[in-house]
């Protein structure tokens, strides 16, 4: 039993920020793994096989070229893929419906159901199936569903264990987890398939750590984690409103309430909101089950959450536009990071995608600069086409700028010569940090109007 274990083939569908790194990790702690991750993206999988990977994550490379080749392998062919693995990873993207019922609200699973259709279609021998997609709860009972439908001569034990790595820190989170976490059925196949899972991670997660739970307590504990990751940034964006309004300093504030040990320092940085791909989504999936579930209150009191993000957003482009003597029509301003966070080039639900329409909207001369988010950017602000220009190098995407607007904390913004940036300007010139990571009284010395958000502006 032992040897068979350590044979087991290991699959991943989907091959994208959480498969491609996750499936890297495994290759390279299990070396007697075979592990494949698949994609129906030609392009993407092109990517994963060359020097120039599709996603931009510290680490990775070294991580891929250490397994590539030798027990790592992407490829196209799912159908072969699916007919010789004995564990499916499925991490194929949910995103928020855009149509039909619960649209803006529940997770489209068009991708996730295929997915299931295409693993019935080609298993001919029992598999563990592993979401590790974020999903509402009770996905892995429809999924059990659609399996169930095909030959019954083949077992299907559907698992969940979801993924918590954040983006820009993938590879540590992956390396050190402070929890993986695993659901399974309280049967025999159950409890077996979920010994499986956890001895692949045993492999170099320490074993207080591998935390076992009902399939839907892993699930809603996904969106539960998110939810209130999400609910503190939120908290500490309508404190930076108030501390703008009376003259407090909102890092002082997070300081000083991140000092009891009950409530903790981290997550309590104010800015213009958070982004990337789950956290939206997952408080609007969590609202959507809890109003399928007749849970109104519980609702309305998540959305608040996502209400605030959208709130700041909106209110710190209020702010620029007042400062800026109330009109920024045919002004140069130049937005420094595009990413919804440092360290990714991933651009999704980014604060930047929302601030810069509304600066266009305004009618003012958007100019886009970031280390690794342009492409991205290019893509989601297409349909404004000549309002926003886009520039890979900070100091001409500021030059004859009126003010520059910081949407990323990208450690390279630190290290630029603001003296150099402040010459090259129209006057007056603006500083707007929308990520309280600048020193302030610096720019402030060399003569800039500084606002950064929480905080008392200074102004020449
Ligand atoms: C998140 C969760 O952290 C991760 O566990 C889950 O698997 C996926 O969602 P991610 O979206 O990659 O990960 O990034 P995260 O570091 O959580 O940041 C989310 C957003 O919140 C970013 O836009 C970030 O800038 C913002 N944020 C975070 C703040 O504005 N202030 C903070 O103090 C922390
Ligand atoms: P995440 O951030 O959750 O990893 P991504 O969008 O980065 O999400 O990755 C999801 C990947 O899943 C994409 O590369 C997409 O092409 C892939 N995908 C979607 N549907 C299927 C499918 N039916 N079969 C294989 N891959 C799929």
């Amino acid at each position: 039993m032992g040897e068979r274990t350590m044979k087991k083939n290991i699959l991943c569908i989907g091959a994208g920020y959480v498969g491609g790194p996750t499936m890297a990790m495994i290759a390279r702690q299990c070396p007697d793994r075979r592990v494949t991750v698949v994609d129906i993206n030609e392009a993407r999988i092109q990517a994963w096989n060359s020097d120039t990977l599709p996603i931009y994550e510290p680490g990775l490379n070294e991580l891929v070229r250490a397994c590539r080749g030798r027990n790592l392998f992407f490829s196209t062919d799912i159908a072969r893929g699916i007919a010789e693995a004995d564990i499916i990873f499925v991490s194929v993207n949910t995103p928020i419906k855009t149509f039909g019922h619960g649209a803006g609200y529940a997770a489209d699973l068009q991708y996730w159901e295929k997915t299931a259709r295409l693993i019935l279609q080609h298993a001919t021998s029992d598999k563990i199936v592993v979401e590790k997609s974020t999903l509402p709860v009770r996905t892995a009972a429809a999924m059990s569903r659609i399996l169930r439908t095909g030959d019954s001569r083949v077992h299907f034990e559907v698992l969940s264990n979801p993924e918590f790595l954040a983006e820009g820190t993938a590879v540590a989170d992956l390396t050190n987890p402070d929890r993986v976490l695993i659901g399974g059925a309280d049967t025999t196949t159950g409890k077996a398939a979920v010994a499986e899972l956890i001895a692949l991670y045993s492999a170099w997660v320490p074993s207080d750590r591998i935390l076992t739970t009902n399939v839907w307590s892993s699930e809603l504990s996904k969106l539960a984690a998110n939810a209130f990751l999400a609910q503190r940034v939120s908290s500490i964006n309508a404190l930076s409103a108030l501390c703008e309004a009376t003259e407090a300093d909102v890092t002082e504030v997070a300081r000083a309430v991140g000092m009891d040990s009950r409530i903790g320092p981290k997550f309590l940085k104010a800015g213009v909101g958070f982004g990337g791909s789950c956290f939206r989504k997952d408080l609007l999936s969590l609202v959507y089950l809890c109003e399928s579930y007749g849970l109104q209150t519980v609702a309305d009191y998540w959305k608040q959450v996502v209400c605030i993000n959208d709130y700041q957003q909106t209110r710190f482009v209020a702010t620029i536009v007042q400062a800026m003597f109330n009109t920024v029509a045919e002004k140069r301003i130049a937005v420094m990071g595009f990413a919804f966070k440092a360290d990714t080039g991933d651009t999704r639900e980014s604060p930047a995608i929302r601030i810069s329409r509304l600066l266009a909207e305004e009618h003012a001369c958007v100019v886009v600069n970031d280390p690794q988010a342009l492409a991205n950017a290019r893509r989601d602000l297409t349909d404004l086409g000549d309002r926003i220009t886009y520039e890979h190098d900070p100091y001409a995407a500021a030059r004859n700028a009126d003010a520059i607007v910081f949407l990323t904390d990208w450690q390279e913004y630190r290290q630029l010569d603001f003296r150099r940036i402040f010459q090259s300007m129209r006057q007056p010139s603006f500083v707007f940090d929308g990520r309280i990571f600048l020193d302030r009284q610096e720019l402030f010395k060399i003569g800039f109007n500084v606002y950064s958000i929480g905080r008392p502006p200074l102004l020449q």
